[in-house]
Order: structure tokens, then sequence, then C-alpha cells
């Protein structure tokens, strides 16, 4: 990324896009045309899909299982159409029965969209199953993929999904600030069909293809973010080295060496063991303890960060991210034994002494 920048229409930048293009169908498993990095952070992302696909006053059903499933509310709103919600509790997945529900009950209703590996909770809903039941009711579907990408799998042509979005933060494990899209042809179809003008200048995707797009015309739209694309670039050509099926076993193997020491600590998880991600540990706060007090202490006396409960779970668990290149044993060891000494410390009522053995033997079995 520090090499120097050469222009956004440089022949041999050119042809680096072209790669990041390949690179992102092989993560993403899609072989849609429109797949690029859109220039923006996850919920660049995240707008790119809701302004490109919803025109006002069409009826968008948006599923909340956690913090983004009201994001993408509010892009519905702001999108002038009308969001119709399918709630769940936080640190559950969305329920494909509350989703066939609402849809039988609005047949008008146009996009269904949620979050595949919900950040705030770590719960992980069933996309597959989800965009099927989208597709039986006619709706296009977008899909947050932002922590799942490079973590566990997300196949976009299997699951027939319509719009995905990433981010590169997460377990592509690059620099933030740019958010790998994939479009179906069936959602380019209906972007090219929109009866009103996408209202983002930057993000409407008939424009931003133009620079994009396939072939050596290129037309000028915005400056590309050059180095960081160098960045994300490097990132991907790592994931395709390591192979996604390694890449989703070492996060597997790595969350259930956390998950040893934890509950030998006798911690217990947020999320039920079938919908977890192993990438986004949501543990819960013992009894009695400061929760902000446990993540400085591991902050300034172990260089050591952990998350906090955001939303409704502010100060009842911690996030522990186990993501791309972070998910590696010397991290989970230095977090179990981290965490035991500030727990210890703090005299948390949990099992001393057993944590970092259980944590080992998980780590020997693999
Ligand atoms: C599930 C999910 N969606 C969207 C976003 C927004 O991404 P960004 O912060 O890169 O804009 C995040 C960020 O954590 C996320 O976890």
């Amino acid at each position: 990324m520090s090499r120097p920048t050469i222009g956004h229409l440089d022949p041999a930048f050119v042809s680096m896009m072209d790669e990041l293009k390949d690179l992102l169908h092989y993560a993403f498993q899609t072989e849609n045309p429109l797949t690029i990095p859109v220039t923006g952070p996850g919920s660049a992302g995240m707008e790119t899909c809701f302004v490109n696909l919803v025109e006002p006053e069409d009826a968008v059903i948006v599923c909340r299982n956690g913090v983004f499933g009201g994001r993408m509310r509010e892009n519905v709103e702001r999108c002038g159409a009308t969001p119709i919600m399918v709630e769940d509790n936080w640190g559950a997945p969305v329920d494909p029965q509350k989703l066939e529900d609402v849809l039988k009950a609005h047949p008008d209703a146009r996009v269904v969209a949620f979050v595949h590996a919900e950040t705030s909770t770590g719960a992980q809903s069933d996309a597959a199953t989800l965009a099927a039941l989208a597709r039986e009711h006619d709706c296009l579907t977008i899909v947050d993929t932002v922590t799942s990408l490079g973590g566990t799998p997300v196949l976009v042509d299997q699951w027939g999904v319509d719009a995905v979005y990433s981010g590169t933060q997460k377990c592509l494990s690059c620099t933030p600030g740019l958010s790998p899209i994939s479009f179906s042809p069936r959602a380019v179809d209906a972007v090219k069909a929109r009866k009103t003008k996408v209202q983002s200048w930057f993000l409407d995707l008939n424009l931003v293809m133009g620079y994009w797009g396939s072939g050596t015309k290129r037309a000028y739209h915005h400056t590309a973010p050059i180095n960081p694309l160098y960045g994300l670039h490097e990132a991907l050509c790592i994931l395709r080295e390591e192979g996604l099926e390694q890449v989703w076993a070492r996060h597997t193997a790595n969350h259930l060496a956390l998950k040893a020491g934890l509950e030998a600590m006798g911690l217990e998880f947020l999320v039920r063991e079938k919908f977890r991600l192993p990438q986004l540990n949501a543990v819960m706060v013992p009894e009695g303890i400061d929760e902000a007090a446990v993540r400085a202490r591991l902050l300034t006396q172990f260089n050591l960060e952990i998350g906090a409960g955001l939303g409704d779970l502010a100060g009842r668990v911690w996030r522990i991210g186990l993501m791309g290149y972070s998910s590696n044993p010397g991290n989970v060891l230095y977090c179990i034994s981290a965490l035991e000494a500030v727990l210890g410390s703090l005299d948390a009522p949990i099992e001393r002494g057993a944590a970092l053995a259980a944590t080992q033997r998980q780590l020997a079995r693999d």
C-alpha cells in the first residue's frame, strides 16, 4: 500500500482492477459480472444496495435481529420506501417461518433484506433458506456479509441472492474503507429498469460501472482509492492462496479452542451453539462484573482489545473477534490467559486454572 500511487486509468492499474474482480468472484463464490469494491466502508456497500434497488414507495421486508438490521431499516426509510419488519431476538438467527408469514401477508413487497452474520450478537442466519423464500415470492434479496466474507461460507450463486455487500476490515484482514459488492444479473436488470433516478450520484451503479465495467474503455467517475485497492488485491491473493475451505476450517478450529477455554472458566455464550459465528464470539459478562473495566485492563495491561456489547446488549456481553489473520492459536491462548488474569484480579466468579489447559487440549485435536 505504500507503493507509488499510479493513475486511476493507468493500464497497469486497469489490469489490477480486472484481477480484483476475479479475486472477488472467488471470495463471493459467484460469476456475477457486477462484482466490484465500492469506494467507502461497509456502510457504503449497504447504501449502494439499497439506493440502487429500492425506489420511493416500494415495500421492503427487513429482517432485524441486531444492530445492523436496524441500519437496513434506516436505509429503506431514507429511500422513501416502506420497511416491513421481521423481528427476532438479539442473539437468535432470523426465523425463516416469520419471514414466510410476512411475505405471504405482503405480496406487494419487492425486496427482502437481512444480515447474514450479525456482528452485534455473533449469530449467523440461514441465508440459503431466507433467499429461497424471497425468490418464491418474487422478491430480490439484499444480504449483509460484512462479517462473514472470508470467515464462514458466503455462496452467492448457490444461495441465489441478488445483492451482497461486505467490508475489508473484518475477515479479509485488510484496512477499512472499501466495500466489496456483488449484484446478480436479475438485480442489474432491476437497476436498469428503475422508474426514478438513483438518488445518490456517487453510488449510482449505472455510473460506477462506466469505470469498473468490462473491456478497455473506462470512463472517469470518481478517483479510485488507488493504494487501498492495492491492499485489497493483496488481501484477496492471501485468501485465495490459503483457499476458502481452509480459511473456514481455521476460523472454526480457533473458535472451538476459544470456546473450550471460556467454558472451562464457566463463561457462557449469548448465541445457541448451532447459530454461532466462529469469528465473532459474544460472551455473557458474569454477574456483578464491570465489563468496561475488564476491557480497559485487557487493553492497557495486555494490549488486547475485545469489543463491547452494542445496542440492547451494551453492558451484557463482550464480543471477541477471531477474524481473518487474527484467527490463530496464539491469539486464542493469549486471550484466554489475559482474560482469566483480569477476571481473577477483579474477583470474578470464574473457575480458575482450567482454561488454558482446556484450550490447549482443543488445539491439540486439530
Ligand atoms: C454486519 C455489519 N454491517 C455493516 C457494517 C458497517 O460497516 P463499516 O463500519 O465498514 O461501514 C458493519 C460494521 O461493523 C457490520 O458489522
